[in-house]
């Protein structure tokens, strides 16, 4: 695990723009991790709006923007805190996005100390995440919030 920790944080701290190192966590967490079975880089936008700038899965999901006051996303966003649902059938809160999605964790992502975006993850096996997925995910996060401030490009 430790080595996934220093790949995926060194790809997400890389100097390509936030987009295309999102992309890349998505796609090697997906890859490396079984029960991640859909991931995706939400950002805020405007004053209240989740929007999705990175995924990596079998399907798109229709919720590609959220309302900060929906869904387990708009939860992580608001509380400003990792939230983890270990049976979503369970969860009124939940926005269905697939048929085998049973559990689900989202990861805030912070710049300057507020909340810019967040990781969302879908499992299909209930009870999937553990302290292990939220400390992975929360140093990710943490790399995520300092690429997505870029200092402007010299003149
Ligand atoms: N299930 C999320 C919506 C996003 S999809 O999982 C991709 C939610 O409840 O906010």
């Amino acid at each position: 695990m430790s080595n996934l920790v220093d790949r995926l944080t060194s790809l997400a701290r890389s100097e390509r723009a936030f987009d295309a190192a999102a992309l890349e966590v998505c796609r090697v967490l997906r890859a490396e991790v079984p029960h991640y079975n859909w991931v995706g880089v939400y950002m805020i936008e405007g004053a209240d709006t989740l929007v999705l700038k990175a995924w990596d899965g079998p399907q798109a999901t229709e919720h590609v923007r959220i309302p900060i006051g929906q869904g387990i996303c708009g939860l992580a966003a608001r509380e400003a805190k990792t939230v983890i649902v270990d049976d979503v059938n369970q969860d009124p809160r939940y926005l269905a996005c697939f048929l085998d999605t049973r559990s689900e964790i989202v990861v805030p992502i912070f710049t300057g100390g507020r909340v810019v975006g967040e990781i969302d993850i879908d499992s299909d096996r209930p009870g999937a995440f553990t302290l292990e997925d939220r400390k992975l995910l929360e140093a990710v996060a943490e790399e995520l919030g300092r690429n997505a401030v870029k200092p402007p490009e010299p003149p």
